[in-house]
């Protein structure tokens, strides 16, 4: 069967997660909860993960743990996610993510695990002292995708290997077994004014484990404390370019500027028309003000989400349910592909 029967005779069905493990940032928001929310009604059946299971790969105080899934959870809804739209849960309440992962432990190579940049650089130097769950990972995250046969992973650019491993393991199992059960799924990979860097050093990421706060928006922070840090955030001393181009080798620029894109939903050449020859004196507040704007409703609803803690539980209790709806099926038939005796 060509790749293109392979496509079509699956329903369009987004999948995606974000790893409870504490401290939601601007990245975060932009980078994925945003893009998420984006996705919603757009003719895709939409199933967004708080996955508990990975986070635990590296140790997790279990009290934070449970704190963190909430407010992803919540921070999810505040983002424009409808837990009637779109299926949120956490990982860990529908025990067919861990069955399918089984079988594709069987499935997947040591020397494909192997060759993955994230193992590699959570692991470091001393691979022998990570989690045995560090390195199997990534088929996790493979059968988190098809056990709802998903066909489309929004993810940033550092996941595309873990996708494009997804396809190797579903081709795998479908030609082992003679099958041709589970799709070849996309990425779909965030645009550049998406990734959201660090306010400090154009050239890291923006993350929640950078040793400095000044380097992040939180989604927590209030208005002050969003003020502060862009008012604070390194530049050069240039003005601002009328043109994209001009951001090549300002790093520091580029990211204030995507970030101004991004939020505002335009593209960045039209907010350079409009901010071109400005000074940063001029530009950081009006970015403060659009970036308050846009947050401040979003980390006053997951506080209020937050103080409802029943009313969490009960979105993912019910998303969970529907999730398994899907997934017990798939993995029905998996077992019954492998041989299992049922
Ligand atoms: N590995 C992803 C990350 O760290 C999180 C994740 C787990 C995920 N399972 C997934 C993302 C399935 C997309 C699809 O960002």
């Amino acid at each position: 069967m060509s790749e293109g029967q392979v496509q079509t005779a699956f329903t369009k069905r987004v999948f995606s997660g974000i790893q409870p493990s504490g401290g939601l940032t601007l990245g975060n928001y932009l980078g994925a909860m945003k893009r998420f929310a984006g996705m919603q009604g757009q003719g895709f059946e939409t199933i967004y993960c708080m996955v508990d299971l990975h986070a635990i790969t590296v140790w997790q105080d279990p009290e934070n743990l449970r704190r963190a899934t909430r407010e992803l959870c919540a921070g999810y809804i505040a983002s424009g996610l409808n837990p009637e739209d779109s299926i949120l849960f956490n990982q860990s309440q529908v025990p067919e993510h861990t069955q399918l992962a089984w079988i594709f432990n069987c499935v997947a190579r040591m020397g494909w695990m192997q060759r993955m940049t994230q193992w590699k650089d959570k692991a470091g130097k001393n691979q022998q002292n990570a989690s045995l769950g560090l390195f199997a990972y990534p088929a996790l995250m493979a059968a988190d995708i098809l056990v709802y046969h998903a066909t489309h992973v929004p993810v940033g650019e550092d996941q595309k290997q873990h996708v494009e491993l997804t396809r190797d393991i579903a081709a795998k199992f479908n030609h082992d077994f003679g099958v041709d059960f589970f799709p070849m799924t996309e990425p779909v990979i965030e645009g550049t004014a998406t990734r959201v860097m660090s306010l400090r050093d154009g050239s890291k990421k923006m993350s929640k484990s950078d040793p400095s706060d000044m380097s992040r928006i939180n989604m927590t922070d209030n208005a002050d404390a969003i003020a502060s840090k862009i008012r604070k955030a390194r530049t050069d001393p240039d003005a601002l370019p009328s043109e994209a181009k001009g951001l090549e080798d300002r790093p520091e620029a580029r990211n204030l500027v995507n970030i101004f894109a991004a939020l505002s939903d335009t593209p960045v050449d039209a907010v350079l028309k409009d901010v071109g020859g400005k000074q940063f004196s001029e530009f950081k507040p009006m970015l403060s003000e659009l970036a308050v704007e846009k947050l401040a409703p979003i980390s006053s609803e997951m506080a209020r989400l937050m103080e409802a803690p029943d009313e969490i539980d009960a979105i993912l209790a019910r998303g969970a349910e529907r999730a398994r709806s899907i997934a017990e099926p798939v993995v029905k038939r998996t077992y019954e592909i492998v041989g299992m005796v049922r």
